[in-house]
Formats: structure tokens, C-alpha cells, sequence
């Protein structure tokens, strides 16, 4: 007779790669189903976008096969996103599973760039998403994004983020006439700017809020490591060694702020021909592994430059939607992949 029992010890042999516990414990098995000598099951994953979703299916099978007279198997994979940290109280944002924040040591590295990409990569595994911009100097998330208006105001006074491929937004360029007018901030005014698009924004629910920061270590970054508790930060950076000195200061910023490194994203650090599609390293190869090796923090993948990622850009196309098969599209991909494994990593760690 085939019971539960012997199914569930079958499953405790599985091991979540990243996480480093048995599916088990981690209560990843729901719904077992018998029927006499067949079995289903659904394995509930801590992130749609979980990397090793292939692996984890082929181990489950390959356990259970172990059980003697198993008849027929079925395995359904699902997800439900971890929860960083508390998501009411001080420093959360009700219905907010993960706030991930997206810095720079300097502007022009591809912040901006790799949030949306990586906003949208995530909203296509089904993972609920939305976008904070919250480089208060230069917001250029309605440009990317293809999208600008003015949010409207529900009848609590909050405002209702507005939504493009997916992903709900807010920027400060939404409010603004147009992208030239200069902003002129001191630091309590973005202090408070900030608090409102997290607090008075109608997020919803959400499994992941990227936050793209304005570059360096100024008061943004501050006010969001003070006041939010934020599932981690991601650096990224192009691979010349002072492009990366100037990130390792960010790094430690957050470090200093008990903020978790998610890792590191390099980018624009090989270019690939348009037309011969040949990848050529521009700068010395592989910096951003090698810096995230040696400041101790996980590398989350190489992104290429590629034209295309600047006109996706431009036209508030992403580069994912654009040319999904690119091998630009296939790296951010990945790269969000990696961040959601990260995630769920600190997530069951708090
Ligand atoms: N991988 C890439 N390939 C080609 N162009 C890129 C790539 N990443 C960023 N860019 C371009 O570089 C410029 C700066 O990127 P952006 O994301 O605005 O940087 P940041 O937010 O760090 O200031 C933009 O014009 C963007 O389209
Ligand atoms: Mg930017």
C-alpha cells in the first residue's frame, strides 16, 4: 500500500540546490493525491523564476522511482514567492513580498538599463512585479518603459502606479512636464519623495518591487537602507577596474547598512557584432566576476553590448520584448533568474 508517508520520505532525499535543504522541511510538497500504486503531487518552488525548476522535477521522479511497486507519477510544479522579511510593520511595505534595490557607483553604467530588463524577465515567469524609480535626478524609467502620464488618485488619497509590459510603475517622470526639467533636491525633499512612492503607492500585491537608485551613495540610498527593509541590493557595474573601485564603495555602503548584497551584474563588458555576431571582449575580460570573487558577494552574470538593449531602450521597448532570442535577452534572463534564487536564499534565511 502506497501511503503519504512513504512518498514524503521518498522526497526528503531532494535537495533544494540553492537553499541547501530537503523540499520537505522547506514544506515544498503539497497536495499528494494517491490512487492506489500512482501518485501526484505539486512541488511549490519559492520563485516562478527558479533556475533549476528542470532539475528539481527530475530529482523528485528519480526519488520516488525508488519507492518499490510505484505505479504511475505526476509532478506539478508551482511557485509561491518567499517573503523577505515582515511585510507589515516598520520597514515594510504591506503586500510587498521582496523589495530589491538596483545600484551603481556611477550613472551610465546600465542601472536603469538592467532594472527594467530584469522588471520584465520576472513578470514573464508569472511573478508579480512592479518598479520604483527612484533616481530622483534623472528618472528615465517612462522613456524605457514607453510609457508617460500622469497617475491618477484613488479616493484614499493614495496614488495607483500605472502599468507597462507587465510591471507596475511609479517615477518621478511621471509627474513631471517633461524629461529636461532639472530637479533640484536637498535631502529631506527626496527623503520624503521616496517615502511616498513607497507608502502612498497602491503596490498591491507584489512578489518582487525593483528599486532603481540614482548612482553613488547619496541620500536616496539612505533614506531607503534606514527606512526600508529591503530583501538586498544589486551592483551593477561595467568591468574597468575604476568603474568597480567606484562600485565596491557602494557595496560597502550597504554593507555598512546591514543591507544583503544580492550581487553583482556586470555590464557592457563584451560587444557582439551585428553582423557577424562574434562576441569581442572590449575591456580586460570577466572584471565583474573576478571583483565579485574578491569582495566575497555572488556574481549574477555578464550582460554584452549590444544595440539593440540601447534602441530597446529608447524606443521603451525592453531589449526581452524586442528581440526576445537575442543573446543579450537570454543573459538578463538568466541574471534574473540568479536574483530570484538569491531572493529566496535570504528570504528563508530571515
Ligand atoms: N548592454 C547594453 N548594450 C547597449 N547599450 C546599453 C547597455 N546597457 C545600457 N546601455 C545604454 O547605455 C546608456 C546608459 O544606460 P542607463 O541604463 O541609462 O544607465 P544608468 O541608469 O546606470 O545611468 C543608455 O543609453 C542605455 O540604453
Ligand atoms: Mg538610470
Amino acid at each position: 500500500m502506497l501511503t503519504e508517508q512513504a512518498v514524503l520520505q521518498a522526497l526528503s532525499s531532494v535537495q533544494d540546490p540553492e537553499i541547501h535543504r530537503d523540499l520537505v522541511s522547506l514544506d515544498m510538497i503539497r497536495d499528494i493525491r494517491i490512487s492506489g500504486a500512482d501518485v501526484s503531487f505539486e512541488v511549490v518552488l519559492t520563485t516562478p523564476a527558479c533556475p533549476l525548476k528542470s532539475r528539481i522535477e527530475r530529482e523528485c521522479r528519480e526519488a520516488i522511482a525508488t519507492i518499490p511497486g510505484i505505479g504511475r507519477v505526476e509532478v506539478r510544479m508551482g511557485a509561491k514567492v518567499a517573503a523577505s522579511r515582515p511585510m507589515a510593520g516598520p520597514g515594510g511595505i504591506p503586500g510587498v513580498k521582496n523589495s530589491i534595490a538596483i545600484a551603481s557607483g556611477k550613472g551610465g553604467v546600465g542601472k536603469s538599463t538592467v532594472s527594467v530588463n530584469l522588471a520584465v524577465a520576472l513578470a514573464e515567469t508569472g511573478a508579480s512585479v512592479g518598479l520604483l524609480d527612484a533616481d530622483v535626478y534623472g528618472p528615465s524609467i517612462p522613456l524605457m518603459m514607453g510609457i508617460h502620464r500622469m497617475p491618477e488618485i484613488d479616493s484614499e488619497q493614495r496614488i495607483l502606479p500605472l502599468e507597462a509590459h507587465g510591471v507596475k510603475l511609479m517615477s518621478l517622470g511621471f509627474i513631471l512636464p517633461d524629461a529636461s526639467t532639472p530637479v533640484i533636491w536637498r535631502g529631506p525633499m527626496i527623503a520624503k519623495t521616496l517615502n511616498q512612492f513607497l507608502h502612498q503607492v497602491r503596490w498591491g500585491e507584489l512578489d518582487y518591487l525593483l528599486i532603481d537608485l540614482p548612482p553613488g551613495t547619496g541620500d536616496a540610498q539612505l533614506t531607503l537602507s534606514q527606512t526600508l527593509a529591503m530583501s538586498g541590493v544589486v551592483i551593477v557595474t561595467t568591468p574597468q577596474d575604476v568603474a568597480m573601485t567606484i562600485a565596491s564603495r557602494v557595496l560597502v555602503m550597504f554593507q555598512n547598512m546591514k543591507v544583503p548584497i544580492l550581487g553583482i551584474v556586470e555590464n557592457m563588458g563584451t560587444f557582439i557584432c551585428p553582423t557577424c555576431h562574434h562576441e569581442t571582449p572590449i575591456f580586460s575580460q570577466g572584471g565583474g566576476r573576478k571583483a565579485s570573487e574578491h569582495l566575497g558577494v555572488p556574481f549574477l552574470g555578464e550582460i554584452p553590448l549590444d544595440g539593440e538593449v540601447c534602441e530597446g531602450g529608447d524606443e521603451g521597448r525592453p531589449i526581452l520584448l524586442r528581440n526576445p532570442g537575442s543573446p543579450a535577452s537570454a543573459v538578463l534572463r538568466r541574471v534574473a533568474q540568479n536574483l530570484a534564487g538569491r531572493v529566496s536564499v535570504e528570504a528563508l534565511k530571515s
